[in-house]
């Protein structure tokens, strides 16, 4: 797991609800770090807390002061995101005047990452005019207010007051988490399925050696990301690369181009195809299972036979999907050669970049978006940035179409 929340479970009923949503952000690839205030282990027990998220449980400002503990500090430095959930009328007020007496006030007060509160409370306490300042103070000093919902509470009545729900919670953290800045952000391509390439192919030659490229998949995890910000679902068709693994996607591991063609093929159907992987266009005839041996009756020959062309079988396929995307990696002529491949392989966009420089493995690319309606030069900027161009250029050619 690569992304890290730490979620301070404050005193409400409603804190059972936060086991389950340790749960569910262990599912989407999320690990989870719990504080539980004196209040919250009215509720639940550090115990469930802690075999749910697999990680011990931190409760007392002073549990942390021998030399071998985490510090405080770190503790609430140490995740990609703070969350409390429930959120009580007193942690938010705490949160707001930068009271400090306690572990979770503490951690609140000292962290540098966002915070998500996820208020629960009576709906009495939440309309008073003390939490609405509090809340208020919260929001203006950018942090993010989740609910709280309305409905019928644990006391009876009725109104708002009941925490979200733990699948809006987690919606919530993955979309801070990759990177929006409003919990509602606009995610024009929901409902849509993207599947993407990334990374090199790896072709045995033997059960050791391997031929491969420089392909980091740096650029195709960026786009992952950047797709699944605008509510795409998404699944990655990987190959090897040391990259972590993007939050809120399906991953499919692959090692050859014929196991990442299954593996795309087993996918579809979907609305989006990109195929950003660096494929390796050979492999080698008959690699077999026994180390082959460095002897004196010369050099191995290696065979070499020709490897499926992925983006070319996927947009032949009865299943085509609605928008395919080819990369061109290229060193010289790079429009033209783009222009020829957005024919040959039957794409509707081909995304060309010059390698001749440091792309491959490097954070920065220049690309140039080849369409059928001509071609746009896009200044050279982070993969990051490119992904995001990407993403909402891949939102408006479906809003057009529609
Ligand atoms: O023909 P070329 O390898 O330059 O085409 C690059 C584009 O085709 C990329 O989108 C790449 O992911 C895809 N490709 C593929 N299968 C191959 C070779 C390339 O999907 N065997």
């Amino acid at each position: 797991m690569d992304k890290r929340v730490l979620l301070i479970i404050g005193g409400g009923i409603a804190a059972y609800k936060s086991l389950f949503l340790i749960r569910l952000l262990a599912k989407r690839g999320i690990a989870t770090r719990v504080i539980l205030t004196r209040g919250g282990s009215e509720f639940v027990t550090p115990l469930s807390a802690g075999s749910l998220s697999g990680e011990r449980v931190f409760s007392d400002l002073w549990d942390l002061t021998a030399e071998s503990e985490m510090g405080h500090i770190e503790l609430s430095r140490s995740a990609d995101l703070v969350v409390v959930a429930p959120a009580t009328a007193d942690l938010m007020a705490k949160a707001a005047h930068g009271i400090a007496n306690d572990l979770a006030s503490t951690t609140l007060l000292a962290t540098d990452k966002r915070v998500l509160f996820v208020p629960a409370m009576n709906v009495r306490m939440w309309e008073a005019p003390a939490t609405q300042r509090n809340v208020q103070t919260l929001k203006n000093e950018g942090q993010y207010i989740l609910g709280p919902d309305a409905g019928e509470m644990a006391c009876g009545e009725f109104g708002f007051g009941r925490m979200s729900e733990p699948e809006a919670i987690a919606d919530a953290i993955e979309n801070l988490l990759l990177g929006n800045q409003s919990l509602d952000a606009p995610q024009p391509l929901k409902g849509r399925h993207a599947l993407i390439t990334a990374g090199p192919t790896r072709e045995p030659i033997d059960p050791v050696r391997y031929l491969s490229n420089h392909s980091s998949g740096k650029q195709g995890y960026a786009i992952v990301s950047a797709l699944r910000a605008l509510g795409a679902d998404v699944t990655l068709v990987s190959g090897p690369t040391a990259l972590p693994a993007p939050v809120g996607v399906k991953i499919v591991n692959v090692e050859t181009a014929r196991d990442m063609l299954t593996a795309c093929e087993s996918t579809l159907p979907a609305d989006i195809f990109i195929g950003v992987a660096a494929v390796a266009d050979w492999h080698v005839k008959g690699a077999g299972h026994k180390k082959i041996k460095k002897d004196k009756h010369g050099l191995p020959e290696l065979i070499l036979a020709e490897n499926p062309d992925i983006l070319a079988i996927i947009s032949e396929s009865k299943n085509r999907p609605a928008l395919i995307i080819g990369f061109a990696a290229e060193t010289d002529n790079v429009i033209a050669h783009a222009k020829a491949k957005l024919t040959k392989k039957n794409c509707d966009m081909i995304v060309a970049n010059d390698v001749s420089g440091d792309v491959m493995g490097g954070d920065e690319n220049a690309m140039i978006i080849v369409s059928k309606s001509g071609e746009q030069a896009w200044p050279r900027m982070t993969k990051h940035k490119a992904a995001k161009k990407l993403a909402l250029t891949i939102a408006t050619y479906f809003e057009d179409k529609a």
